[in-house]
């Protein structure tokens, strides 16, 4: 059969023809240093062209971000055929589109392939507001600083059991130093057990719960593994269905390290709470639930290990945080910017939109691009380069509104507007505590080198690329 042409009725066709047939290879996109992205020709006036069957190659999972200035400089709304789909690639753009939550519906119902369920991520306008608001104070302000000393309890206990002698996720070398492979030994789980004590499940379900989430999780990705994610969530939603029962009768409570009350959990509160006069169905806070942690955990262990990554990788700047503990903010806040753990978010349109002359119909989908916004260099000079002290970055609190003045902007990891995430406050204690005990536990802490993935050179470590680092093999001495 005869292989089909994707460049059909594309307005470059020729010269996509011309320039893939001069590539090294005719239809593999070559695998390039670091910074630089595959010449597809120009146009007559000088203008990079782009070609959509980048966003396919392995290439552009190494490395996106020259691919994305082409973008940002030449075509800040680019419509790909390939895969009928915009692209928004500048911050200002991708800032305007996310507040206009009327213009630009976030995913239609279903995206999550039902492994989720009908969650506030699929809606927008009042009732998003509505169902927003249902637990998000419970992660911020008051109600996350009292829960900051079992978050710590938490990192302490599972880093402190890296000393023990017997435990599967550390090596002891041949000189008395040690190894751990971050994520397995801490990042994995941390994130998913802070969410399940703050949500209040019992301690017996933790394995459990474990399971349930990473199912889901493999769930979201479609095919053979959607069968799984889907049993998960009916069986979360039985085992919620009967604490739901259980804590209308009886709520139960956080507590301090002295065992003081310091309010419902998150579940009790889902159970109290009414909409239009009625209780949330056992299926409703199930869904909460499945978000909550679906949203919390690859996103907080992706910031840890990148975090740790970049630290590691740029030993002048590790070195500063250990003298000044205050820079944990600003480095988690680079390591955001620099490599969020989440590439952007889609939306529809509802209505015609033109931006930058290019007419969107409504109903289109759209990806607002948040990598690209976070290396956008009329925003952030010098955007590849990772510096904690950088000043046009701010890493004050975190505002919903985002922050654009002086000089200094937010960056757009947690996005911004009606669907910012609600998750940012929680999971910048989780990261930025979490990093502070590693720093103490750890004498010299450096990369594992003959543990890690490669780049082509086969040389220097693999770049984050889209994926961010999926293992990080840390040699300490002990202290
Ligand atoms: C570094 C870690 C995290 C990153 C980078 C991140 C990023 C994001 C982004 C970009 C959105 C916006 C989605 C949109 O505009 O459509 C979002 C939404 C959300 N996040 Fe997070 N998140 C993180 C951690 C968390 C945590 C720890 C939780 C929960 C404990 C959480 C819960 C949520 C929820 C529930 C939403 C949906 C909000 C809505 O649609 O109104 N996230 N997150």
């Amino acid at each position: 059969m005869a292989e089909a042409d994707l460049t059909a009725g594309c307005p470059f066709r020729e010269t996509l023809t011309t320039a893939a047939a001069q590539s090294p290879s005719a239809d593999v996109v070559p695998t390039l240093p670091i910074g630089e992205a595959w010449d597809m020709g120009t146009a007559a006036d000088g203008t990079p062209l782009f070609d959509p069957r980048v966003f396919d190659s392995a290439e552009f999972f190494r490395n996106p971000y020259p691919y994305y200035r082409i973008l940002r400089d030449h075509y800040p709304v680019y419509f790909d055929q390939l895969h009928n789909t915009y692209y928004v690639t500048r911050f200002d753009d991708v800032t305007a589109c996310y507040f206009d939550d009327e213009g630009f519906n976030t995913i239609p119902k279903g995206s999550s392939s039902g492994v989720l369920g009908n969650t506030q991520l699929e809606l927008s306008g009042v009732e998003h507001r509505r169902r927003r608001n249902l637990y998000g104070q419970h992660l911020v302000g008051q109600n996350l600083k009292k829960r900051v000393p079992s978050i710590n309890r938490l990192a302490r206990s599972m880093i402190d059991a890296w000393d023990d002698i017997e435990d599967p996720n550390t090596i002891i070398d041949a000189n008395g130093s040690r190894t751990v492979e971050l994520g397995r030994a801490f990042a994995n789980e941390f994130p998913i057990r802070v969410v399940c004590e703050v949500l209040g499940f019992p301690a017996e379900a933790q394995d459990r719960f474990y399971y349930w989430y990473n199912s889901m999780m493999s769930g979201l990705g479609g095919s053979a593994a959607q069968k799984q994610g889907l049993q998960a969530r009916q069986d979360l939603e039985d085992y919620v269905s009967s604490l739901v029962a259980e804590r209308r009768r009886t709520p139960t409570f956080l507590h301090d390290e002295d065992g003081n009350q310091i309010g419902k959990d998150i579940i009790t509160k889902l159970c109290e709470t009414r909409i239009d006069g009625d209780l949330l169905s056992a299926e409703e806070v199930t869904s909460n639930i499945a978000l909550i942690v679906a949203a919390g955990g690859e996103t907080t262990r992706g910031a840890i290990m990148n975090l740790w990554y970049l630290l590691l990788t740029h030993p002048d700047q590790l070195a500063d945080v250990r003298a000044d503990d205050a820079l944990w903010d600003a480095a988690f806040h680079e390591t955001l910017r620099h490599s969020s753990p989440i590439g952007g978010q889609p939306r529809h349109n509802s209505h015609d939109i033109e931006m930058h002359g290019v007419t969107i119909p409504a109903g289109s989908l759209i990806q607002m691009v948040d990598f690209s916004a976070n290396h956008d260099e009329r925003v952030f000079a010098d955007p590849e380069t990772f510096n904690i002290h950088r000043p046009d970055l701010y890493s004050g609190k975190l505002l919903r509104s985002g922050y654009r003045k002086d000089g200094r902007s937010s960056h757009m990891a947690f996005g911004v507007g009606p669907h910012l995430c609600p998750g940012a406050w929680i999971s910048h204690q989780e990261a930025v505590e979490g990093s502070r005990i590693l720093m103490q536990r750890l004498r010299n802490p450096r990369i594992a080198m003959e543990r890690m993935a490669r780049d082509i050179d086969g040389e220097t470590l693999r770049p984050m690329g889209t994926s961010g680092v999926r293992e990080l093999w840390i040699t300490y001495d002990r202290t």
